[in-house]
């Protein structure tokens, strides 16, 4: 079915924009809330408007074992859902009579500016959702003006999504051998990935039990997996040899958690921070991360970027998120359920509703850029 722009103008101003609002904000963001409103439709013709329109319509195209590697979370997945509460329960207070007639999006992240603070998190083996595969989230990317963190777990080689020039483009490590990591490393750079985020929240997985239910394997002959583990589990002193091996591009740690920990952190050299939770597929029961981001941002004084990930599913969520400190925010699973459903097309969608969202939000909030988003909008948790 073709969603006519008729019935997208009533649905974008029955989710409570104003025309007029609504056109200021595109042009002063190159996105048209409208155009971010008409992307697809499913395959039974409903309209695809949300994130969630997006889930159910990428469970419905997804291989079902496949699925259950993507959508499940560890153990009985209540960090999974409590990512995703957390951010509901928490109140917005708006303040009234702000000038919001021009809104900017723009953040600066490791002397990059973006036009929007919402960046794509390192998924592994995009090919079980779309034969495109990371080719297609790359494009996705450069569509939605957005960064792209690529998987250790990529189905592509490093090389070749980079050709496909994301935005933004960052390589996710997970340390392997020490030789194999260090080539790793030098060749994701060779290809143009300008930070390396180490994931540190795993030194085993989870209880994936969906995934074991399912019988989940992963692809063989991955190109940047060896097969071997590391001579060790991961540890504060071997970010050392990784700074040395991405010779001096910036090496972010992914998977913090711990106020405690933020100091060895920048001690050990680490420009950004990322609060995860590996969108709660390890450690269950362990805390939502837009709860556990306050206490890390306090400690990090502004000294390096801090980004979350986990729960995201709507722009007031993002909004949230810069309200406690955030530079960006990266999203998971939205945007793999985008190119389960329409590749690169997809991904863009999906990042455009989110930013769309978000101007929205920031409208109603009285916020008409980034740094005048600040906890003097949060009220109490429901
Ligand atoms: C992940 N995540 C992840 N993280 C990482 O550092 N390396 C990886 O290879 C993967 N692979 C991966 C696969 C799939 C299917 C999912 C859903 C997640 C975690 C990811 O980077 C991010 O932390 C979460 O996805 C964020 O939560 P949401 O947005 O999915 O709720």
């Amino acid at each position: 079915m073709s969603v006519n722009r008729r019935d997208v103008v009533k649905s974008v101003i029955a989710l409570g924009a104003t025309a007029a609002g609504a056109r200021t904000a595109a042009a002063d963001n190159s996105l048209s809330l409208l155009d971010a409103s008409i992307p697809h439709s499913d395959a039974v013709g409903g309209m695809l408007l949300t994130v969630e329109d997006y889930e159910r319509a990428a469970r419905a195209r997804i291989d079902p074992t496949a699925w259950e590697y993507i959508a499940s979370g560890a153990a009985d997945e209540l960090t999974l859902r409590s990512n995703v509460d957390s951010f509901r329960a928490l109140r917005l207070v708006p303040h009234q009579l702000r000038d919001v007639s021009h809104v900017t999006t723009d953040v600066t992240l490791l002397g990059h500016t973006l036009s929007h603070p919402i960046l794509l998190a390192p998924t592994a083996c995009h090919k079980l959702a779309h034969p495109d595969g990371e080719v297609g989230t790359a494009r996705g990317a450069r569509l939605a003006d957005t960064g792209m963190v690529l998987s250790s777990y990529s189905t592509v080689p490093v090389d070749r999504v980079a050709e496909e020039k994301p935005p933004l483009f960052w390589f996710q490590l997970y340390v392997q051998e020490r030789g194999y990591t260090t080539d790793l490393v030098k060749r994701a750079v060779r290809s143009g990935a300008t930070a390396i985020a180490v994931t540190i929240d795993t030194p085993v997985s989870g209880a994936r039990n969906r995934q074991q239910r399912a019988n989940f394997k992963f692809p063989e002959n991955l190109p940047h997996i060896s097969g071997n583990a590391p001579e060790h589990p991961l540890v504060w002193k071997d970010l050392e040899w990784i700074r040395d091996a991405a010779g001096g591009v910036p090496v972010l740690l992914k998977g913090i958690l711990h106020p405690d920990d933020v100091e060895p952190a920048l001690k050990a050299g680490a420009a950004g921070l990322m609060v995860s939770n590996h969108g709660g597929r390890n450690l269950d029961t362990c805390v939502a991360t837009i709860d556990a981001l306050p206490a890390i941002v306090a400690q990090v004084r502004g000294r390096v970027p801090v980004l979350v990930d986990g729960g995201i599913r709507r722009g007031t969520d993002v909004l949230k998120a810069l309200a406690r400190g955030a530079s960006a925010v990266m999203i998971g699973r939205p945007y793999v359920y985008g190119l389960a459903v329409n590749g690169a097309d997809g991904v863009k969608s999906v990042v455009d509703i989110l930013r769309a969202e978000l101007v929205m939000a920031m409208q109603l909030t009285g916020c008409a850029s980034v740094p005048r988003i600040d906890s003097s909008i949060l009220g109490a948790t429901a």
